[in-house]
């Protein structure tokens, strides 16, 4: 079996001949319309096939026509030659007297041809500050699981859009039959597995959540579903992870492979609190602890009274992007220059897609803003924030012509925390005619996506976070024009070992933004030693969000040492195969390596929880080459050695067979080795 035969296996339509005896038409269904006379079912044939090699991929075309309505289907497979990604979608089209209604347009919708008596669904859930929670559910005969996210925005809080299917019993992270499925999109998902009454079939459904009511398709129009990226393995979930983040890197992030910088955010350090003098402080500090980038967040920008500043907090000035110049005197051109005086790149929060209701924006264009006619605005945070109508292109010119100016007053800026603080708790356009209105939540992600694109094309250089109260945009649909995550706006180190776990299921360790913070945590008021923030953060994109002048020089001393060592270890965390270890779900630890692609180093983690006194974990490596010789070294190191290292020189066979012991203690203890091959060294 591969992910491509999966591909290839149907598109399961409302209507369609079984050939069955008691079902006679499909009924569960991937694609489901009412056509423009009122009919509801599609009887779909093949009427072409084509097959072209482009860019390393191989691309399958399948062409679909309806037997009786002018309505049709392409399908597209593309099988990636240098990754076990396959992406598939699907474009929608009739030339019917009328609109056709889709109920559901799904970009995946096949049975899986592989028996087994258990199926079981892994799924990611979560909220603000708690994202990115893994959870299972087994599928009985005769049922169905679905996911569904409706948030509009912040969808991969609810359900993240990215599944694994499980089939078979004692699926593991190495062991088992397993299945991933991962829509390419920012907005509402529907994930559906189902089994039919006896077990034999499974199906499976990946696309645009259309419960919020019909998309209304005009006659010789495209709708095009989103892509849905599936992996197939025989090998465990640890695969499909691995897979995923090798497509992620080759084939959709802008910056694929390029190393991210180790930066300082001021969001924790100041929050909406700074001066001029705040920043360059800030600068100076993360310059010092060798950081290599300074990004300025929230209370930068606004005007007059509805200006971003400590009085108004969050209550005003989104849609407005000029510089608060009683904050910022010299502007941003300035603040960029100061950070690249200290050898510092410069990176900027925005927010583009929301307005306060408290600013110059909405007072000229009210009716910019997602809204129901005859009802109140719901409000978001600081009781003012809604939602831009990005269905509407004259808003995004808007904005891309704001923000455009903002960004060419910085010529040197290298980074945009894309942020993103409301649902859509509005569903009203009013760009849409009233009969449009559900095709509302479609549209927006497809706004939001063409004007990332618009800034990627402008200025490519630029590295982008997508950011949504924390992880609400962990999504691929994101990462095809921004190249980090914000994960969480939780950076308790010991919450965020179960965060960056789920994310590592999917999104690779580039894209996952670990900063290291103050203690206790803002967010938990737990207090945690500065090495474990910065053994937890090591194992993704390592950055800072405190203001350093809070850290006594020991600390300091601690973070310079720590910065160092992480930039030796930092392509094999970034760029490496991941391997989860130990999981913190089911032990009092996490363990997970990097290993490079060329097996020639990695870097182990042992990130503790809260283990009752003393526990000797003993963990084999994978992804080394056996015959190879590799010296193990302790980083970042305390006072106390974690592992008596087996010898200066050990084989990769030893290290993957016999393991390392790592014992670890107390509540918040770590442990982080660096490895390498002596073949390297000679
Ligand atoms: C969101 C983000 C934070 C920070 C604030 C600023 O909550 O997730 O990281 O940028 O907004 O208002």
């Amino acid at each position: 079996m591969t992910a491509f035969e999966l591909a290839m296996a149907g598109y399961l339509a409302f209507g369609q001949l079984t050939g069955n005896y008691y079902e006679a038409i499909t009924k569960h269904a991937g694609l489901q319309v009412i056509h423009a006379d009122g009919a509801v079912t599609l009887r779909l044939r093949e009427a072409g096939k084509e097959k072209k090699e482009e860019d390393g991929a191989t691309i399958e075309t399948i062409r679909l026509k309806d037997e009786r309505y002018p309505f049709e289907v392409t399908r597209y497979i593309k099988r990636w030659n240098d990754c076990a990604a396959v992406e598939t979608w699907a474009e929608i089209r009739h030339s019917e007297a009328g609109p056709v209604r889709l109920v559901r347009a799904d970009s995946f919708a096949a049975p899986v041809d592989v028996a087994s008596d258990v199926v079981r669904v892994m799924s990611l859930t979560g909220i603000a500050k708690n994202e990115a929670n893994v959870s299972w559910s087994s599928v009985g005969n005769g049922q169905s699981v679905e996911l569904v996210s409706s948030a509009g925005t912040r969808n991969a809080w609810e359900s993240n859009a990215a599944i694994m299917v499980e089939l078979g019993d004692g699926v593991d992270e190495e062991r088992g039959k397993v299945l991933g499925v991962a829509l390419e999109w920012p907005g509402n998902s529907c994930c559906r597995v189902r089994r039919n009454w006896n077990g034999s079939r499974t199906e499976v459904f990946s696309g645009v959540d259309m419960t919020t009511g019909p998309y209304t398709l005009d006659p010789n129009v495209t709708f095009t579903t989103p892509k849905a990226v599936l992996v197939w393995s025989e090998r465990g979930r640890g695969e499909v992870s691995r897979q995923y983040h090798r497509w992620a890197h080759r084939h959709l992030m802008p910056h694929g492979y390029d190393l991210h910088p180790v930066l300082l955010n001021s969001w924790e350090g100041s929050y909406f609190s700074f001066t001029e003098k705040t920043l360059t402080d800030m600068m100076d500090g993360v310059k010092e602890m060798g950081g290599e980038m300074f990004v300025l967040d929230d209370g930068w920008f606004g005007r007059g009274k509805f200006a971003r500043d400590e009085v108004n907090k969050a209550t005003a000035g989104l849609g407005d992007w000029c510089v608060n110049t009683n904050k910022l005197p010299h502007g941003l051109g300035w603040l960029a220059d100061e950070a690249a005086r200290r050898g510092l790149k410069f990176g900027l929060w925005v927010e583009p897609e929301m307005a306060s209701t408290n600013s110059w924006l909405y007072r000229e264009h009210p009716d910019w803003v997602l809204q129901e006619a005859g009802r109140p605005l719901v409000c978001g945070r600081g009781r003012t924030q809604v939602t831009l109508d990005f269905c509407n292109p004259v808003v995004r010119d808007n904005l891309f012509e704001q923000l455009d100016a903002v960004y060419s007053s910085i010529s040197s800026l290298a980074y945009v925390k894309w942020d993103c603080n409301a649902n859509i708790w509005n569903s009203g356009s009013p760009y849409l005619t009233a009969d449009r209105q559900p095709n509302l939540w479609y549209d927006y992600a497809k706004g939001y996506l063409d004007l990332m694109a618009r800034f990627q094309a402008k200025r490519p250089h630029i590295m982008t976070q997508a950011c949504a109260s924390g992880g609400g945009r962990m999504d691929f649909g994101s990462l095809r024009y921004a190249d980090e995550f914000w994960p969480s706006d939780c950076t308790d180190p010991y919450r965020r070992i179960f965060i960056q776990w789920g994310c590592s299921q999917f999104y690779p360790a580039s894209a996952m933004a670990c900063h290291v913070t103050a203690s206790p945590n803002h967010q938990t008021k737990r207090k945690t030693p500065l090495k474990y923030r910065f053994d937890v953060a090591l194992t993704g994109r390592l950055g800072f969000e405190l203001h350093p002048k809070d850290l006594t020089p020991d600390e300091v001393s601690f973070a310079k040492t720590a910065v160092a060592d992480y930039k030796h270890i930092r392509p094999v965390v970034q760029r490496g195969d991941l391997y989860r270890l130990a999981s913190p779900y089911e032990k009092p630890l996490a363990a997970l390596m990097y290993a490079s692609e060329t097996k020639d180093a990695a870097a182990l983690f042992a990130l503790g929880l809260m283990i009752d006194g003393e526990r000797t974990e003993t963990l084999k490596l994978r992804g080394l080459d056996p015959d190879a010789i590799y010296s193990v070294r302790e980083i970042n190191r305390g006072a106390r050695r974690h592992a008596a290292i087996p010898a200066d020189a050990v084989t990769g066979r030893e290290l993957m067979e016999k393991g390392i012991d790592v014992t670890l203690c107390g509540d918040y203890d770590s442990a982080v080795f660096e490895i390498y091959s002596m073949e390297d060294c000679k």
